[in-house]
């Protein structure tokens, strides 16, 4: 079998590692010795260590290597929609089978590249594009094709559970938990992409399309970041015996007229310290999938990272390489379901909100009345003196509401129309809560 390798930075470095020293038993297990017979990279002349690699390998001419007849699987590290695009679909077209972990580019235009694999009869796997070394994306789409997955819940960024756990546990401040993670590499190129929640959004749109059988988008995906959670947030929520995570939720529902609909969002959201989820900290990832059949399902691991990307990436080229050896491909794109996305509007969560409010009578009666207009339930109310100092009467109170369960509309309405309210001096975070607290 013979590999083009397309990109050779964090993950790329760590595949060719793997395939060197995995050589005799990966092509044991095949039944056919893998080669590689190119790398592209942007930059030759780059240090990439002591690769154990021919250095004559390497090329700047991606579809040069890619239309070489020679060449049977592309493995593509390089990340982002375009020039990416062009080379997958020109490989998979030629028949090549293709390898990826680029999730921008599969939730950007999926599509295109699952047409051209049906078109050309080759294979397209990415394993690596969701949760890092996590076996997620087999699972969903192979071992419980025999159920009806309901709703699929995770924490699927790595560099944000990072930049959060420290939050939490050392108090470190976002910037310096930031640029440790992009040290250790796991961040994207733009860290952006981490920070305000595009790569998790790209990745529940991949876990959404897998598990209800039907094409989401990234745009499809109710996306916000972790650049405005603060240190007072976190603390606000270990005080209620919780802790704060960038949370991936794609769930069934169904519209007015009972039509299924699916919905998927991306947000920090506060979770009780008992749920499963609370405990996963550092660059891991966890997805609980819960389907009719089998209940609920863990799957846990590291999310990010060269070498746990790569294992994800070999284990995809072993199974392409015997499909083609043995002359078949596996199961295309199934998508049949066809269903609407539901607007985030309608997605049932809960609020917890801290005010910063004026200190006189009156005040918790005429916040209270905002949420009655809405419609929406309060749960628990926590005043105390602003800025959590002396007790007594001061001019300003801190004010914490934990709302019950109301559609988003009705919550983001609410918060409206209490930063309109004179006594709300500010409000000073939003926060969703999640899983029973
Ligand atoms: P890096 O930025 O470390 O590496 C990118 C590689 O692509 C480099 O070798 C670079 O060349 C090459 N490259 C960039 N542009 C071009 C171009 N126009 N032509 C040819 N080569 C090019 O990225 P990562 O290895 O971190 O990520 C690669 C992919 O894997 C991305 O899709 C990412 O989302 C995904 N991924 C990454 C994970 C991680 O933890 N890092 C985890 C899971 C998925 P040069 O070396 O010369 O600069
Ligand atoms: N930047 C990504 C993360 C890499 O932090 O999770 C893994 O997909």
């Amino acid at each position: 079998m013979r590999l083009a390798l397309l990109g050779c930075g964090t993950v790329g470095q760590e595949v060719v590692r793997l395939l060197h020293e995995q050589s005799a038993d990966l092509a044991a297990r095949i039944g056919a010795p893998l080669e590689i017979a190119g790398i592209a990279v942007r930059r030759i002349g780059r240090d990439r260590g002591d690769l154990p690699v021919d250095p004559t390998l390497f090329t700047t001419d991606p579809l040069g290597l890619i239309k070489r007849d020679d060449v049977d699987v592309v493995i593509e590290v390089v990340g982002g929609i375009e020039p990416a695009r062009t080379w997958l679909v020109e490989a998979l077209r030629a028949g090549k089978s293709v390898v990826t972990a680029n999730k921008a580019l599969l939730a950007e235009d999926g599509a295109a590249l699952h047409d051209a694999a049906a078109e050309g009869g080759g294979d397209l796997y990415y394993e690596a594009s969701v949760a890092g070394a996590i076996p997620l994306l087999r699972p969903l789409r192979e071992s419980l094709h025999g159920d009806r997955i309901t709703r699929v819940t995770g924490i699927v960024n790595g560099t944000t559970n990072f930049i959060l756990s420290a939050m939490d546990a050392t108090g470190a401040g976002f910037a310096e938990a930031l640029e440790e993670a992009t040290e250790l590499g796991y961040a994207e190129a733009d860290p952006t992409a981490d920070v305000e929640g595009f790569d998790a959004a790209a990745k529940a749109a991949i876990l959404a399309s897998l598990a209800f059988h039907t094409r989401v988008a990234a745009a499809d995906v109710h996306r916000e970041g972790i650049t405005e959670v603060t240190a007072a947030d976190v603390a606000s929520a270990r005080a209620m015996g919780c802790t704060i995570k960038l949370l991936c939720i794609a769930a069934r529902g169904a519209d007015a007229a009972g039509r299924e609909t699916v919905g998927v969002r991306v947000h920090p959201a506060m979770i009780p310290l008992t749920h499963p989820l609370a405990s996963v900290g550092d660059a891991f990832n966890a997805v609980f999938v819960e389907a009719d059949a089998a209940g609920q399902l863990m799957f846990y691991g590291r999310g990010a990272g060269g070498a746990p990307t790569a294992s994800a990436v070999l284990g995809d080229v072993v199974a392409v390489s015997r499909n083609r050896l043995a002359g078949v491909r596996a199961a295309s794109e199934s998508a049949y379901a066809d269903l609407a996305v539901r607007p985030m509007g309608e997605a049932l969560t809960r609020y917890h909100i801290s005010l910063d409010v004026a200190d006189r009578p009156g005040v918790l009666e005429a916040v209270a009345g905002v949420f009655a207009r809405h419609d929406v339930s309060i749960a628990t109310v926590r005043q105390g003196p602003a800025g959590g100092g002396p007790a007594g009467r001061g001019d300003d109170a801190d004010l914490v509401i934990v709302t019950h369960v109301a559609p988003d509309a009705a919550l983001a309405a609410t918060v409206r129309e209490l930063r309109g309210l004179d006594i709300v001096r500010s409000v000073a975070s939003v926060l969703r809560v999640e899983g029973g607290a």
